[in-house]
């Protein structure tokens, strides 16, 4: 039998809501409304969370580790960019965090694709100038936290006699994780990473993506595991789910998709362009592909598309992408609370997944439960 896929959540940095582009239902980013994300997922049986980063999240790490302190198992996939800190203190931090989470740290690479978002971070590398620098970054940084003193002198980086004075709890390293589609991205990739991780393109777009990085990781003698990032909209009914799809996005103006679209095309992100190109900024045609639908991505950069669908469906669309070789999904949810608990009582057990309820739980029916009306 093939191997249940892994479930991750996302933890919304940047605020949260009900309606997409909209301030209508906004919930803010309040650093307890993401502790109680976090704790639901965790309880939920969720594997991990992905934390976001960029100037418009609260801050990956700062968030991660006061999440870390409040959660037993949840795994935390943390956002890292090279170019706006030094290896040694990058290295430091994430051994930091993997001691406080008692080795439940994972780290996302991302280069980031906005030249003028980064010129406010200090990097004023072009596009593939940022994948060597990345690649300097990650050499140093796992030399570090691998336990070696460093001297290096690079095109970009400097460090001498660097060290780390207190070790990670995973060994060599926690695992680095890693977001990004051009030919650049894909040889960092295969040289430093474990787990390629692609936004929700259709099935055939990803499984091409996949054989490119399998092909740079083979040259390499190294094999790769592959996640997938998308939205999730899951309702007892197919029609159930159409209609939370259309009620996302029905507060979203044309102003708002034109502005969303004049900012994603000044990305010099590959992986931006092909998402952008799966819905060219129209709202027509919006189902990309059987029960993959792109309306998130009128507004929202990155993770711009949603699998929409009753929960057998949606089972079966992500089964298509596990036959390609995605093992691990790190989906979403507008509300992210409520949607993370559908998602877990809906899919889950189409998937195989989830935590089985407790003894209480099991046995207290409840008020409303079968126990209490045999019972009272
Ligand atoms: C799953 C996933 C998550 C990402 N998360 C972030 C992020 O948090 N911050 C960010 O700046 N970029 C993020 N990116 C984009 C990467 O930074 C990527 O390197 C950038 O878009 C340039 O990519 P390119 O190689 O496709 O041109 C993410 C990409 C993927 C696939």
């Amino acid at each position: 039998m093939t191997k249940p896929l892994t479930m991750f959540w996302f933890i919304p940095t940047q605020g949260d809501g009900t309606y997409i582009g909209s301030s209508e239902g906004h919930r803010p980013a309040d650093p307890l409304y993401l502790e109680q994300v976090a704790i639901a997922v965790d309880r939920l049986g969720f594997e991990g969370v992905l934390l976001p980063t960029g100037k418009g999240c609260e801050e990956s790490w700062i968030v991660a580790t006061a999440l870390a302190t409040a959660t037993e198992r949840l795994k935390f996939l943390v956002a890292l960019r090279p170019g706006v800190t030094s290896p040694a203190f990058a290295a430091r931090q994430a051994a930091a965090l993997d001691r406080i989470s008692r080795g439940r740290l994972l780290l996302n690479v991302v280069v980031g694709g906005d030249a003028a978002e980064l010129a406010g971070d200090g990097v004023f590398l072009d596009h593939d100038a940022r994948y060597a620098q990345a690649d300097e970054f990650l050499t140093v940084w796992r030399k570090l936290l691998s336990g070696e003193r460093v001297d290096f002198e690079g095109e970009h980086l400097k460090a001498i006699g660097a060290e780390l004075a207190f070790p990670p709890v995973q060994r060599p390293h926690p695992p680095l994780w890693f977001g990004g589609s051009s030919d650049a991205a894909i040889e960092i990739a295969a040289d430093h990473t474990e787990v390629y991780l692609t936004w929700g393109e259709p099935v055939d777009q990803v499984a091409e993506k996949i054989a490119r990085v399998r092909a740079a990781a083979a040259k390499r003698g190294k094999t790769l595991r592959f996640g997938l990032r998308l939205h999730l909209i899951v309702r007892e009914t197919a029609a159930e789910a159409w209609a939370a799809a259309d009620r996302l996005i029905s507060r979203v103006s044309d102003e708002a998709i034109a502005a969303t679209q004049a900012m994603a095309a000044k990305s010099d992100s590959v992986g931006q362009k092909r998402m952008t190109a799966l819905h060219g900024g129209k709202r027509e045609n919006l189902e990309i592909a059987p029960n993959l639908w792109a309306g998130l991505g009128l507004v929202r950069k990155g993770a711009g598309t949603a699998l929409v669908g009753d929960p057998a469906t949606v089972a079966e669309r992500l089964r298509e992408y596990q036959a390609v070789g995605i093992d691990t999904i790190i989906a979403s949810g507008y509300p992210h609370l409520e949607e993370a608990f559908k998602v877990a009582e809906l899919l889950f057990p189409n998937l195989g997944l989830g935590r089985e309820p407790s003894g209480a739980h099991a046995t207290i029916g409840g008020e409303f439960g079968v126990k209490a009306a045999t019972t009272s």
